[in-house]
């Protein structure tokens, strides 16, 4: 295990954003990530995964722990349903393409989703009408003070919208190394309802559509529209789309009877911020080498060498413009670090 001074995070974050760490060390095992943390138990430290949802905006005074545990195995299974572990430095869509390939469903919505699989449950990443929660059964941590193992069960977890208690109550307390899923054997719940998935389905005239099927539909419908962060630096939704209060939102719709939305419940109503921003006119603005993407107003850019304060000013501008023009304020998705 080698601790590298000034480390150069560039190809450790998906906006491609050059900034330093102090140290940096990628740990392979369990044993690994104790020994760090016992031996660097004073020093500031900074968790580390795919580095797909953060945008750099200084060097990183601390020890970063790049968390680099490799594994995937069968725990059990019965008729119905399997249960798969993954250690949580594998790679979120090659994980999600083995389950594929073993005809076990439930994650072929998420398919693409950038990051790797530890980070999955901080943010309860989800995409097409699926969210982690739906077959997410624990996940292992190590908590960092300790280094004693704890299961957190989904319920523990308190799963909601792009959230759970590692954003709250356990931030930074704890580093997931382990993640285990439900899935189906058989009987598998095909979900198609959500966004263009039926209509690419349609268009190669797929009518019973299997795991693969959607799972190719989603990538093809996300690549359409969301950039590959290895040819175009991004870090996803930059932005949550916002709720509001019926209230709020009836006043909006007031004063523009198009805007687009999904209740939630009787008393909340989200709005999708890509809309928002998009009819604020910023979709595809360009200010030096940081970018609105011109295909999904959600997602910022960095055409090549933008600073993650490039990045930050956008964000800001585009959050003033949106409220400036709809009075609704949204809020980064990404960590701003
Ligand atoms: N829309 C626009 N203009 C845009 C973008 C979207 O008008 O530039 C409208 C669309 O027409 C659509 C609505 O907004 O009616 C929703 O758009 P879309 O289905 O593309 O989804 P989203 O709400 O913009 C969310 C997730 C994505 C996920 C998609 C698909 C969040 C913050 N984002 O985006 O997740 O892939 O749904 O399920 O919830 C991510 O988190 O990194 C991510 C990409």
């Amino acid at each position: 295990m080698q601790i590298h001074t000034n480390f150069s995070l560039k190809n450790y974050n998906t906006f491609g954003i050059e900034a330093k760490a102090k140290q940096f060390v990628a740990v392979h095992s369990i044993d690994e990530l104790k020994t760090v943390l016992e031996n660097h138990a004073t020093e500031k430290k900074f968790i580390l995964g795919g580095g797909s949802n953060m945008l750099l905006t200084q060097d990183i005074d601390s020890l970063v722990i790049h968390i680099d545990l490799k594994g995937k195995k069968i725990l059990k299974e019965d008729d119905d349903f399997v249960w798969v572990e993954s250690q949580a430095g594998e790679n979120w869509h090659e994980f999600v393409l083995w389950t594929i390939d073993q005809n076990f469903g439930g994650l072929e919505n998420m398919s693409l989703i950038p990051g790797n699989v530890g980070t999955t449950p901080v943010q309860n990443i989800g995409a097409y009408g699926a969210e982690i929660k739906d077959t997410f059964v624990s996940c292992e941590a190590m908590e960092i003070t300790t280094q004693k193992m704890k299961s957190f069960s989904k319920e523990e977890c308190r799963f909601g919208y792009r959230e759970s208690i590692f954003k709250h109550e356990v931030k930074d307390k704890y580093i997931i190394t382990s993640v285990i899923f439900k899935l189906t054997n058989r009987n598998h719940k095909i979900s198609v309802e959500y966004g263009d998935i039926k209509a690419e389905l349609a268009k190669n005239n797929i009518e019973k559509p299997s795991l693969k099927d959607v799972s190719n539909a989603v990538i093809t419908i996300r690549n359409s529209k969301l950039p590959n962060p290895k040819e175009l630096g991004n870090s996803g939704s930059f932005f949550k789309n916002p709720i509001l209060s019926r209230e709020q939102f009836l006043k909006v719709q007031e004063q523009f009877p198009d805007v687009k939305h999904f209740d939630i419940s009787e008393t909340e109503v989200k709005v999708p911020a890509g809309w928002l921003i998009e009819h604020s006119g910023l979709k595809g603005y360009r200010k030096d080498d940081a970018g609105v993407h011109k295909n999904q107003a959600l997602v910022l850019v960095n055409y090549g060498k933008a600073t993650g304060q490039d990045i930050l000013s956008l964000s800001k501008y585009v959050q003033k413009t949106v409220f400036d023009k709809y009075g609704i304020a949204i809020e980064a998705e990404v960590n701003v670090i």
